[in-house]
């Protein structure tokens, strides 16, 4: 871990506002869910302290109905953002945080988080209470995602791309191609001053997103309006609340509470992950729920499963991922799209570039599931790249060249992280 961490830490250095931190200067200047989850994770290493208080921050600006904000505005600007805390108005919203945060999700990698971080220091994380503030908060949380968000079948909607955390994964593309709305209004892309347009979603898919967006705020965020054109089940999303139900189960013991609902919890979502299994992939998918369709694409949401001892289909996502499509030891990191793909673009965002909190995930699960020598290589590979491009967003997996942004804030958490698993004692 020497190498990396004096440089992983003036990236987080530089981006920490205070109680939190920012994913990137100025391509994402507020705090966002599911990056300060990651963030924490890495923030552990450095100062176990600041990590608490980076997911202290989050949930904190959790809603009356047991939401976590995608984005929580704390300057309660919109400081260049798009779309920013002048879009949400979140103040009008009954039920939402004191302070301005959007109206959407992310992946709930919370738990999982505040489980790490908390064994980063476990006399400190006693001392300051940290587990017994985050327990209700979280279960609160989770509460929100089954009694709001689930279905009859068991699993979370999501009811925005940007809630996947996988903007414009191939998965949502027949249903954005199918719609005839879009925003009506000038659609500003102010990330297409810190990063190249070629490697951001494109024009016509952000006057979805922000269609989407609109019509959910305008809705009050009530997740009542039946009719909504995006709901999805997502494999990623899925995955990481039945890890993190693990999680709050180890939580809930060091905490006096009761780990069996939360164990219960995660088996059933487990159970319910296997109706997203596509045989004609090999793979975990998302379904539309409206049309009742599976979409029918290898990313590496459908591998994030790996995730959970519970799964049926653990020899064909680990061929999966060695395999042509993932190339596994060959390629950068682990990419988000099937190499082999029409749809695979080695630049675009979610359409094919390796991001490293996926390649982190996937290394977890390796490690556990005991391949070390290739969850050690993937970590190497993180550690790598994070050091030689000055903390990337995302890596085209052929040539390993940078996209995106730089000194981007996951990277330099989970690269640090990546690190300190490697020749660890097990
Ligand atoms: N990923 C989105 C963006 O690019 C927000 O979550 O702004």
């Amino acid at each position: 871990m020497s190498a990396i961490k004096p440089s992983a830490a003036r990236v987080l250095l530089r981006n920490w506002r205070g109680s939190y931190t920012v994913p990137a200067g100025g391509l994402y200047p507020h705090q966002w869910s599911w990056d300060s989850a990651f963030i924490a994770v890495g923030l552990r290493h450095l100062s176990p302290r600041r990590a608490q208080l980076e997911l202290d921050t989050i949930l904190s600006a959790q809603w009356e109905d047991g939401r976590l904000p995608q984005i929580v505005f704390h300057s309660g600007r919109d400081d260049g953002y798009s779309p920013g805390a002048s879009f949400w108005h979140s103040e009008q919203i009954p039920g939402a945080a004191p302070v301005a945060t959007a109206g959407l999700i992310q992946p709930p990698t919370h738990a999982l988080a505040a489980l790490l971080v908390h064994e980063a220091d476990p006399a400190e994380s006693q001392r300051r209470r940290f587990l017994e503030r985050a327990y209700p908060r979280l279960v609160r949380w989770h509460d929100y995602l089954r009694n709001r968000r689930g279905g009859r079948g068991g699993l979370a909607r999501i009811v925005h791309p940007w809630e996947s955390g996988m903007d414009n994964s191939p998965f949502w593309d027949a249903c954005l191609q199918a719609m005839t709305e879009t925003y009506t209004a000038l659609i500003p892309r102010p990330d297409l001053l810190h990063a190249d347009a070629d490697h951001r979603p494109s024009d016509g898919e952000y006057g979805k997103y922000l269609y989407f967006a609109a019509r959910y705020r305008d809705h009050g965020c009530d997740d009542a309006d039946e009719s909504f054109p995006f709901q999805f089940e997502d494999p990623a999303f899925n995955g990481l609340w039945a890890r993190s139900e693990l999680a709050l189960a180890t939580i809930a013991t060091l905490v006096a509470a009761d780990p069996l609902p939360h164990r219960l919890e995660a088996c059933r979502i487990t159970e319910a992950l296997e109706t997203l299994w596509s045989t004609e992939r090999g793979c975990y998918v998302a379904r539309d729920i409206l049309s009742g369709t599976l979409q029918q694409y290898r990313t590496v949401a459908g591998l994030v499963p790996l995730l959970l001892p519970g799964i049926r289909h653990t020899r064909e996502l680990l061929d999966l991922v060695r395999g042509p499509h993932f190339r596994l030891g060959e390629v950068a990191m682990v990419p988000s799209h099937d190499l082999t793909a029409v749809t695979f673009d080695p630049s675009r965002y979610w359409r094919g570039p390796s991001w490293f909190n996926t390649a982190w995930l996937i290394a977890e699960a390796l490690y556990e599931r005991g391949f070390t020598t290739e969850a050690e290589q993937l970590s190497r590979g993180m550690e790598n790249a994070a050091l030689e491009h000055d903390f990337p967003e995302y890596l085209d997996p052929h040539s390993f060249a940078p996209r995106g942004t730089t000194r981007f804030s996951w990277t330099a958490a989970l690269a640090l992280d990546a690190s300190t698993r490697i020749g660890a004692p097990r």
